[in-house]
This record gives structure tokens, C-alpha cells and sequence, in this order.
């Protein structure tokens, strides 16, 4: 079978007025000559608009406010009137939307049409897996096939906007976001994002069934010291580019409509201040034609921040920088007209940014061919959102242990459902669920028992009310469920809102009593099969010893309870590989595959742990290595780790050549064998190192990857395609350069095994 290395750099699918990527192969029937002749269109009916509009109906455009909560009160009503008004957010009721929309088409002068935004995060009303779930599938189609369910029932409801993706990389789970983007890597990230682009957008963006996407947090917003959300960003511009923008200038290319600024700062300067970010590299290197939108009140927190003295200053600075459309905070709609008649800002500016904003609303058809004249909230999931629900969560979730091969249990086991997630329909949805509803989830409970079609055969017993709870006095009857029954399946994590947004947190173990409920259910020496749920890595081998079986599930939405009872049961099997690193412990965080090698390296050398040290030992450099004294140095489960209920072995790795040049793509192939009884999927991934750099390389780096589908005893040769101009990065005068020597590679199930090859780039 052949594969190939998703490029993320030529994925622009339609959406070509605003991509400045070249089209696929797949859109040949665009000509180019069409699609710049849609584009001077565009500009040309932009510029008419712009041509007929007074100051203060150019600064409405660049006004978002959130709404009133499904009415219409008669301020909203005279601004909208106005045209002071650009866009809104939250409206979620049907008629408030459509009167909103009633009057800014047909009693404002100009007759825009507002933008309507929503955070589909994760899906509408059907709820898929938290998006560092869908990381965990590594599966770009299952993300576009996704964000098309959600754009689709988004659209229904009235909204042509979601502020979606997220991609910022976290390499520290503290952080409560990490939830919400594709993990640590900037590769995987970089293809999931633009996968996700095109799901929401499609191929058209004015086909009524599709909405704008937002790329965000636009930047450096995972890297919040301390894992504190909001919080200070350090990051050198090399490591900025290499690591952190990767997956943006990929949305950009996969023609993005939006970007979002972030609420942090990097290197002193917040984002929503950042000509650097905004001018410079958004709109000078990558070409980006559509708007910038502020995130919830960081136009205004720039004062907060010791950037700007009051909000005059916000609006300069902001429209400055380059910040199209302020969400929430008032910097543009009470003070830039009159900072514009001072002479205080351009009215150029004005201009730019009303622009920006219109070419998007043309781009979305909101003048003809999507009238925003529909609004109704979607119904239940149908048949085929529920089945691409249950996809996702099935590939999302990761086997990380499997004693004895415990797992799959047989049809025929009795098994005691225990922990609070086992039927909650609300948490297992995660964060940012803003409109899926409780009535459409399945839990594990539910799905259980419909598998096993036995009522005595299942045994629920909760133990805990919710995951912070403390009391337990229900433990008894729970190891009691457990005695009577030959396994005892165990929901454990953290409820929803212990992660995203504002939600980091410095202990990473189960909130509440959880721990002990697991020690209790153990101390009854039935077999284990703990199911985690969460939103990010939980720091917690101690529990993890007691099961025997371990399914990390995240938060996997709607069909959370089919998928897990599938996989418990072996109608289906585990496929889903870690996104990002687990550490064993907090203090061990940042911990990420893709670090230095250091000076002295622990690899390969006896190390001084703890216990080795004599007492009164004499002051010493103990192993001479980076690690900890307590815990070594490597993580609890690797980058890319993932269990299956089958075997997979790699052999004959083989490359194309063993010199490339710069223009080169490497071909990489192996052979991989399915050496079990069951049918499995196995995520193939490609990491290269460049041993000698004019800047120190990672160890490691992911650069390719793909997901097979290998049925029993038999063996795929999996082709990868590695562009030798992949192998860059910034050097010290900040110039992309891949430099000659030599690179190692290796193919295998995780980011530590596999085969090992090598070539050498000349110039
Ligand atoms: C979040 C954004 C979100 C926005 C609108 C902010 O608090 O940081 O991610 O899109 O609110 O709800």
C-alpha cells in the first residue's frame, strides 16, 4: 500500500481568495485565472462598499459584542441601526439571531449583514472528542469530517463563525488549555489544524453549510509560565518560528478566514499590540488576507499588562499592530472615531481593517447567496454525526497498559461499573461544550450494559457522586459490586471544567477521594481496568499500578459510552497513540520528546539515583547527567505511545537514497506486520534528528506520519514521503536553512522504538 506524508504546506483547499497557497490537484476545476478573477470581484465590491461608508460605519464593522441573551433591547437595536455593530457572539436564540440580522440588513443605511460567532470547539450539539483527543487519533480526515458535522449544525443555528481551531502547543499540562489544541508537537499539530480548517470551511466558504474558522491563540499562549493560563510567554524568535507559529502558517495556508490574538505576552509585548506577529509575519510572510480578531477583552488588558496607559492608547496600539475587530472591550467602538478626527490614527487604518472584515462576509456569500435569514437550533444527532462521533472517540482513545492481555474482556464477564463518570452525560462532553446537550450522550454505563443485553452481568456501583467528591462512605458497596463480579471497570479524571480556559491546575492527580476508591476496588483482588477521563496527562502512576488495564480516554463527547464499551468489549480495537508526553510527576513538567540532548545526557550511562548516595557524601556532579535525582529523567508513557490489542512489528526499513539534496523528497518505506489474531490499526511515525547543526537540534522530530489499517498476519509496506525541505529551522540570524551533514531517522509506533536509518543532505 502506498501512503504519503500529509504536506501541510500545500494543503489549501478552496477558500483560494484567501490562500495564498497553491491549489491541490484536487482543484484543477478552479482555474487560477478564476479564482483571481473571484478575488478582484471580492475586492473590487469591497472597495465600492468601503467607498460609500461614513467613519463611524467603518470602525462598526471592526465592533464585536457579545450578546443579550436572546434579546433584542433598544440600544442593541439603535447601534445596529447605526451599522455600529460588525459582528456578535453567543447569540443562541434562533429569533433574537434572526431579528438582529433583520435590522442590520434592512434598516441599517448600508444593509451588512453581522458576522455571528459561537466557540464550536469540539462540535455543536454532537459532541466529539475534546480536540487533544482528536489529537490522540491522529487521524486528519476524522478532524475534517468532524469540524464539517459541527460547521454544519453550527450554520443551522445562525452562526457563520466559530473561534476554532485552537493550536496552541502545550508542553505543559498544568495548563488547563492544553484540552484544547492537538499537544506538543508542531507537526502533528500543523496537519490537525489544517485539517480542521478545511472541515469548518470546505471547499467553498459561501456554501451555506460551512462557517469561517479562527485560528488561535495567536501566539505563544501555551507556553504560559508555570503552566498559569494567561500568564507570561518567553520565547526566542527562533524557537517561536520553529516550534510555536508552525501550525498557524499552516492554517494560513489552508486559508484560514481568521486569526485570534492571544491574551498573553511574548518577550514584553502582547499579542493584541504585536506588529511583529501582525504586520510583519500574519500579513508580510505569509500573505494573510482575512481579519484579526482580539481575544475577550485583550485589546483592553494591554493596560493591565504595562503596555498601554488607557484605552486611546488600546486603539492605537491595537489597529497599529494590526487587530482588525475588538471582541468585547469598547477601545474601538467609543474611542477611534475621535482618535481619527484628532489625527491620532490614519483613517488608512480604518480602512484596511473595515476591509479585511467585509472581504470575509463577501467571501462567506453573507451579501447573496447566504442570506443570514435562517436560525434554527439543530436537532439530535442523526445517524451519521453519531457514527463519526463514535469514530473519533474510538481512535482517540489510547491503551496505555494491558497486563496479561486482561483486555478485551470477554462477552461472558461480569463486570462491576464503578467511579463518578461512569453515567454522567455531561462531564464525559469536556470543555468548552457550549451546546451539546445531555439527552444525546451515551454514557459508559448506558453502553455497558446494551453490549452485554444482561442486566445481572453488570453491577453499578459509583462510589463517588462526582470526581472532587470526598465522601466515601458508598466505597463499600462499590468493592462489594467488585467481589460479586469477575472484573471491575473503574471511571476515574476530572470532571469538565477542571480543564480549558482559566482551569490549569499544579497537582495533577484525581481530584477528590478517587484515589482511594481505586485502592479500595483493588484491595478486593478482582482485575482492574481503569478508564481515565480528562483533559489533560494526569501525573498518577501510583493508580495507574493498581489496574491492570488502563484506557485513557480524555473527554470523548457524545458517544463516549459506545466507544469505550466497544473497546473494553473487543468489537473494536485500541488505536489511538499520546499527543503528548505524560510525565511521572509535576515536578518533572516541562517534559516533551522533542528536548535537547544536552551536554550530558542520561542516555546510555549508569545513573546516581537517590538511594544510591552515601550518606555524608562529599560534594560530587552524582552521574553527571540532566535528570532528576528522584526520578531519573524519562517520562511515565512517550510521545506517540499506544497500546493495541494486537502486535505490530517493523522491519526492512529502507530509503530512497542515502544522500539528498535540499530539492530531494526521501522516500521512506517498511514493512509492517500485523503479528496477532485481531484486525489493527497502527499509527506509523517518522522522527528524524540533524546530529550537527549551527543551532543544537532536537533529539527528535516528528516529520511524518501515518495511520494503517493492518488485518491479522498480514504485512503492509507503508511508503513515507520525507521533503528534505522539511528538515529546517531558524538559525541564529533567523533564516529557515536546511544545513548539509547527517540525520538520523527512525520508523516506528512511538516517538522511542523503532527502526533505525540515517542519510546525509549535501549541498
Ligand atoms: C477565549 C477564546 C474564546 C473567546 C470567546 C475567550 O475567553 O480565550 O478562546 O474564543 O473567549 O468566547
Amino acid at each position: 500500500m502506498r501512503t504519503r506524508v500529509a504536506r501541510v504546506a500545500t494543503t489549501a483547499l478552496g477558500f483560494l481568495v484567501l490562500a495564498p497557497a497553491p491549489a491541490r490537484a484536487a482543484d484543477v476545476t478552479t482555474p487560477k485565472a478564476s479564482a483571481a478573477t473571484a478575488r478582484q470581484e471580492i475586492e473590487r465590491r469591497a472597495d465600492e462598499l468601503l467607498g460609500r461608508m461614513t467613519l463611524s460605519e467603518k470602525i462598526g464593522q471592526l465592533v464585536q459584542v457579545n450578546a443579550s441573551g436572546g434579546t433584542v433591547p433598544d440600544a442593541l437595536k439603535e447601534r445596529l441601526r447605526q451599522g455600529r455593530i460588525g459582528s456578535m457572539l453567543n447569540e443562541i436564540v434562533p429569533a433574537a439571531s434572526l431579528e438582529i440580522q433583520r435590522i442590520a440588513v434592512e434598516e441599517s443605511r448600508l444593509g451588512i449583514p453581522l458576522l455571528m460567532g459561537r466557540d464550536v470547539i469540539h462540535g455543536y450539539r454532537t459532541i466529539f472528542p475534546i480536540p487533544l483527543g482528536q489529537a490522540a487519533a491522529w487521524d486528519p480526515d476524522l478532524v475534517t469530517a468532524a469540524a464539517a458535522v459541527a460547521a454544519d449544525e453550527a450554520s443551522a443555528a445562525g452562526f457563520q463563525w466559530t473561534f476554532a481551531p485552537m493550536m496552541d502547543i502545550a508542553r505543559d499540562p498544568r495548563w488547563g488549555r492544553i484540552a484544547e489544541g492537538f499537544g506538543e508537537d508542531p507537526y502533528l499539530a500543523s496537519v490537525l489544524a489544517a485539517a480542521m480548517v478545511r472541515g469548518f470551511q470546505g471547499d467553498r466558504l459561501s456554501a451555506p453549510n460551512r462557517i469561517a474558522a479562527c485560528a488561535k491563540h495567536y501566539a505563544g499562549y501555551g507556553a504560559a509560565e508555570g503552566g498559569r493560563d494567561y500568564d507570561t510567554a518567553n520565547i526566542p524568535e527562533g524557537l517561536l518560528r520553529d516550534v510555536y507559529l508552525p501550525p498557524f502558517k499552516a492554517a494560513a495556508e489552508a486559508g484560514v478566514a481568521t486569526f485570534m490574538t492571544s491574551f498573553n505576552e511574548i518577550n514584553g509585548v502582547p499579542s493584541s499590540g504585536s506588529e511583529f506577529l501582525l504586520r510583519q509575519v500574519l500579513r508580510g510572510e505569509w500573505g494573510f488576507r482575512g481579519f484579526v480578531v482580539s481575544d475577550w477583552n485583550s485589546m483592553s488588558e494591554m493596560i493591565n499588562h504595562g503596555f498601554a496607559r488607557d484605552l486611546d492608547d488600546v486603539a492605537v496600539k491595537s489597529l497599529t499592530a494590526g487587530v482588525d475587530m475588538e471582541m468585547q472591550s469598547t477601545a474601538y467602538s467609543d474611542h477611534l472615531e475621535a482618535l481619527v478626527r484628532a489625527g491620532r490614527v490614519p483613517e488608512t487604518l480604518v480602512d484596511e481593517a473595515a476591509r479585511n472584515v467585509l472581504r470575509v462576509k463577501l467571501e462567506l456569500g453573507l451579501f447573496d447567496t447566504r442570506r443570514p435569514f435562517t436560525a434554527k437550533p439543530p436537532g439530535p444527532p442523526d445517524a451519521r454525526a453519531r457514527g463519526l462521533a463514535k469514530a473519533a472517540a474510538l481512535r482517540s482513545v489510547v491503551l496505555l497498559k494491558n497486563e496479561g492481555r486482561l483486555l478485551p474482556l470477554a462477552r461472558g464477564t461480569s463486570v462491576a461499573v464503578i467511579g463518578p463518570l461512569a453515567d454522567d452525560p455531561y462531564e464525559v462532553l469536556g470543555t468548552w461544550n457550549r451546546d451539546g446537550q445531555i439527552e444525546d450522550t451515551v454514557t459508559p454505563l448506558a453502553a455497558v450494559r446494551s453490549l452485554l443485553g444482561s442486566a445481572e452481568r453488570v453491577r453499578y456501583a459509583p462510589g463517588l457522586a462526582q470526581t472532587r467528591s470526598r465522601d466515601t462512605s458508598a466505597f463499600g458497596a462499590a468493592a462489594e459490586a467488585a467481589r460479586q463480579s469477575d472484573a471491575a471497570l473503574v471511571f476515574v479524571g476530572e470532571e469538565a471544567i477542571l480543564s480549558g480556559e482559566a482551569h490549569s491546575r499544579a497537582h495533577l492527580d484525581l481530584p477528590g477521594a478517587q484515589k482511594e476508591l481505586v485502592d479500595a476496588v483493588a484491595a478486593t483482588g478482582k482485575p482492574v481496568v481503569l478508564v481515565v477521563l480528562a483533559g489533560r496527562p494526569l501525573t498518577i502512576p501510583d493508580v495507574f499500578a493498581k489496574a491492570s488495564a488502563v484506557l485513557y480516554a480524555w473527554h470523548p463527547g457524545t458517544m463516549a459510552g459506545p466507544a469505550l464499551a466497544d473497546l473494553l468489549f473487543g468489537v473494536e480495537n485500541p488505536s489511538g497513540k499520546l499527543p503528548v508526553t505524560f510525565p511521572k510527576t509535576e515536578g518533572q513538567i516541562p517534559v516533551y520528546y522533542a528536548h535537547k540532548n544536552t551536554g550530558r545526557p542520561p542516555t546510555g550511562r549508569k545513573l546516581t539515583l537517590i538511594d544510591d548516595i552515601p550518606p555524608r557524601a562529599r560534594q560530587s556532579s552524582l552521574g553527571d547527567a540532566s535528570r532528576y535525582l528522584d526520578i531519573g529523567y524519562e517520562p511515565l508513557y512517550p510521545f506517540g505511545y499506544g497500546l493495541s490489542y494486537t502486535d505490530f512489528r517493523y522491519a526492512n526499513l529502507r530509503l530512497s537514497a542515502a544522500r539528498v539534496t535540499r530539492a530531494d523528497t526521501l522516500r521512506v518505506l517498511v514493512d509492517v506486520t500485523n503479528t496477532g489474531t485481531r484486525d489493527g490499526q497502527e499509527v506509523v511515525q517518522l522522527y528524524v534528528r540533524d546530529l550537527v547543526a549551527s543551532l543544537t537540534r532536537p533529539v527528535k522530530e516528528l516529520k511524518a506520519f501515518q495511520r494503517v489499517r493492518i488485518p491479522a498476519g498480514e504485512t503492509k509496506v507503508v511508503e513515507l514521503e520525507l521533503p528534505v525541505s522539511s528538515l529546517g529551522f531558524h538559525d541564529a540570524k533567523l533564516r529557515y536553512v536546511v544545513e548539509p551533514g547527517e540525520f538520523r531517522l527512525w520508523v516506528g509506533g512511538d516517538s522511542q522504538s523503532g527502526l533505525e536509518s540515517g542519510f546525509e543532505v549535501v549541498p
